[in-house]
């Protein structure tokens, strides 16, 4: 069943971003009141203006989406993926109100797959340090909160920012490496954006996977999208392996980040589709 969302006070954290344009149609859509500030409205590093926030609004539900990404300053991805994720979680604590944060698969280290919901953090990249520090300080400081544990996002419909990097090498006439040896389980962003909503009514506490179903390498996962998408110069895409490069020095980064998802789609009753669901057969690698 559908949550019943009419009238009900959700706050939405970086609802600006890439999975945020896709949440808040939906919420909208279902009667929800949506508060969704951006940063410079509402910066969830500062503390008091979270708190003189959520005094005011008094939010029932709230979804963190907000986040500085692997290519933001590191200082910045502590402050906003652990501390801003902290000030998020006291905020739901004092209104005892439902908290959905949306982490990441890169909290784990890729050489133990396939992944269930509760496997232990155990990071390589900075990145994933700070996504797993906000995980288990939302987790100390307001256990009844779901931490979502996603892929890649994507959309069959809109070019992300991944692929578009990859359309953008390939028009300036750059060959395009794509690796075979790293594993994702992408999904798309409206189907996630489904799952987040219905999780906001579904009792379940911890950390939790929401991913598709089907674990592909991003070799295959970026082929696919580029042929969907018709991008030109397609014939200089390259396979490639994550391992030559660290070989050659460069920071090691996880693998196989399979997961299990049957969980999640139990529980919202919400299937979870894999790339070639939507877009066909996969190409071999
Ligand atoms: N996209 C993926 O493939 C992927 C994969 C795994 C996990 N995730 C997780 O999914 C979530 C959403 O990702 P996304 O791709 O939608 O991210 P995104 O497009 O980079 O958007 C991030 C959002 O966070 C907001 N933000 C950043 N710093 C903030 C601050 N200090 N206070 C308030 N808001 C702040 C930004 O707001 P403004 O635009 O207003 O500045 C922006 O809207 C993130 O937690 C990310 O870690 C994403």
């Amino acid at each position: 069943m559908l949550p019943h969302m009419q009238g009900r006070v959700v706050w939405v954290t970086g609802g600006g971003g890439w999975v945020g344009q896709a949440l808040l149609p939906l919420l909208h859509a279902r009667g929800a009141t949506v508060l969704a500030p951006r940063s410079h409205e509402l910066d969830i590093t500062d503390n008091q203006a979270v708190r003189a926030f959520t005094r005011t609004h008094r939010p029932e539900a709230i979804i963190n989406l907000a986040a500085a990404g692997p290519l933001d300053d590191e200082q910045r991805q502590v402050q906003v993926n652990g501390e801003g994720a902290k000030h998020v979680a006291y905020a739901a604590m004092r209104l005892h109100a439902r908290l959905v944060h949306v982490s990441s698969d890169v909290v784990l280290d890729g050489r133990s797959a396939p992944y269930d919901d509760n496997a232990p953090a155990v990071p390589l990249t900075f990145y994933g340090r700070s996504k797993a520090y906000g995980e288990a300080s939302i987790l100390m400081i307001y256990p009844q909160a779901v931490c979502v544990r996603t892929s890649l996002s994507w959309d069959p419909a809109a070019i992300d920012r991944g692929t578009g990097g990859f359309a953008e090498r390939l028009a300036a006439g750059e060959p395009c490496k794509l690796f075979t040896d790293e594993i994702r389980c992408p999904l798309p962003r409206t189907v996630l954006a489904e799952c987040l909503v219905r999780l906001v009514d579904v009792p379940v506490n911890g950390t939790l996977n929401v991913a598709g179903h089907e674990a592909l390498s991003r070799y295959q996962f970026g082929l696919m999208l580029l042929r969907h998408f018709r991008v030109p110069g397609i014939e200089r895409v390259q396979a490639c392996k994550a391992e030559d490069l660290e070989l050659r020095g460069e920071p090691r980064r996880p693998r196989d980040l399979t997961l299990r998802v049957g969980h999640a789609e139990m529980l919202t009753a919400l299937p979870l589709p894999g790339v070639s669901d939507l877009l066909g057969t996969l190409p071999n690698q």
